[in-house]
């Protein structure tokens, strides 16, 4: 039986890492991960001229005061994905922002349009040319109506940023739900913003002038949290996982259910066991409370050994199904139909070399190499060292043989 702790959730702690350039005061940050998309941040944050004091693992306290950049070059900004969010929280700051375009995984075209279209409607002046965007105003933003085209995470969580010091009142329509989109509004009113409805479809933002210093706490990783779940009805383990909050799991819990494996929750941890043979489900990723995209690779390499056909339907990034190339090299048996892919459970998978494509594709290669019968070799894990807090020791402590080698 096996026992783990998550780490302090990634795509939260992206959001309020930016977030601090908002803050009048030192602030500090507890229970971040200790991943390379942190690193990253905490360098361009620095290269603004924020003094940032980190200790991984425990805390960052960030003094935002003698920052006075406003410019990110685009090779910072295409480090991570969620470089996204310094457009928001500088034009927040100091109603300036010149940041290069985000980078991050790819997993489909990602576009930004709904972001700009929320900074313009707050009354920013948008350039969007040569990899940049430049946006600014000439007064403080002013508060107004946002209505989203589509369910964004990222277009939420930086009109939210751009709007907790704004003029007036932002309402954002159709908003994201996530749990990060709650924790973020969490800790900008602990900084003293008036952030209301977070976790449902219409979130009010009425602006302040200034925000004070606070220390707060990041959620636990829901992905983190999920992919460990996965990770444990793959080698048909007995695993309790600490430290999460097993209501933002619902979808992958029910689905591990419905596959024949136990899930028991308590008030913040999840056992997982084998309790007969895991038949084969149909999964369809949705925004919060469906099934998270970011789980959909490591569950679909989870199907890949379940007994019978499932149907996979990736309905939010195009191209995240690539890595079932490296899947095939294993011996998992699919089709391709559209955005479907319908998995045929195969009794084995064996090990072979693969390659990651994307950070979620990572999760499902382990996954798979767990199952697998022999040694697999999984190549470009940078990409997993993005998202996951040293998985491989953590694997290790629940018993999986595997380790990291210099290539
Ligand atoms: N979209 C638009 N226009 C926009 C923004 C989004 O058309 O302006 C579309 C996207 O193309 C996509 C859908 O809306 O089809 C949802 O995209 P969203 O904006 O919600 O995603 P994101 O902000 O780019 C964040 C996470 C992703 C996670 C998604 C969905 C961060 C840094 N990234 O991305 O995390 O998959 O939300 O939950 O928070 C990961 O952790 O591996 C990861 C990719």
């Amino acid at each position: 039986m096996g026992e783990i702790t998550v780490s302090g959730g990634k795509n939260t702690a992206v959001a309020v890492i930016p977030a601090t350039l908002l803050c009048d005061e030192p602030c500090t940050i507890e229970n971040l991960p200790d991943i390379d998309d942190v690193h990253v941040l905490i360098q361009i944050l620095r290269s603004l001229g924020a003094l940032v004091d980190y200790v991984p693992g425990h805390h960052m306290t960030v003094d935002p005061r003698p920052a006075t950049g406003f410019h990110v070059p685009y090779a910072q900004s295409s480090r991570l994905r969620a470089s996204y969010y310094l457009w928001g929280a500088l034009l927040g700051r100091c109603a300036r922002a010149e940041v290069g375009y985000p980078g991050g995984c790819t997993i489909g075209s990602r576009p930004f349009d709904q972001h700009l279209k929320g900074f313009m409607a707050l009354g920013a002046q948008i350039e969007d040319r040569g990899g940049m965007v430049y946006a600014r105003t000439d007064e403080r933003l002013v508060g107004s109506d946002v209505f989203f085209d589509c369910v964004t995470v990222g277009g939420t969580i930086n009109v939210m940023l751009a709007a907790a010091k704004a003029e007036g009142t932002t309402v954002i329509y159709n908003a994201a739900k996530e749990p990060h989109i709650v924790d973020l509004a969490n800790f900008l009113n602990s900084m003293g913003a008036r952030v209301r409805g977070a976790g449902t479809d219409v979130i009010r933002i009425r602006g302040v002038q200034r925000l004070h210093g606070c220390t707060y706490a990041v959620i636990p990783d829901q992905i983190e949290t999920g992919t460990l779940m996965i990770a444990a009805a793959a080698t048909r383990g007995d695993v309790t996982i600490h430290g999460c909050i097993p209501t933002h799991m619902e979808a992958l819990t029910a689905k591990l259910l419905e596959m024949g494996v136990s899930v028991t929750e308590n008030d913040d941890s999840i056992r997982v066991r084998p309790r007969s043979d895991q038949r084969a489900v149909n999964i369809k990723t949705q925004v919060y409370p469906g099934f998270p995209t970011d789980l959909q690779q490591p569950m679909t390499a989870l199907l890949c050994m379940a007994k019978g056909t499932s149907t996979v339907t990736e309905t939010i990034f195009e191209q995240r199904f690539k890595f079932l190339d490296e899947l095939r090299r294993m011996g998992a048996r699919f089709k391709l139909v559209d955005n479907t892919a319908l998995i045929e459970g195969v009794p084995q998978l064996y090990g072979a070399p693969v390659t990651v494509t994307d950070l979620r594709a990572g999760a499902a290669l382990v996954v798979a190499g767990l199952m697998a019968k022999g040694v697999t070799e999984i190549y470009e894990t940078s990409y997993i060292d993005r998202g996951y807090e040293r998985i491989e020791e953590k694997l290790r402590l629940l018993g999986a043989d595997i380790r990291r080698e210099p290539v």
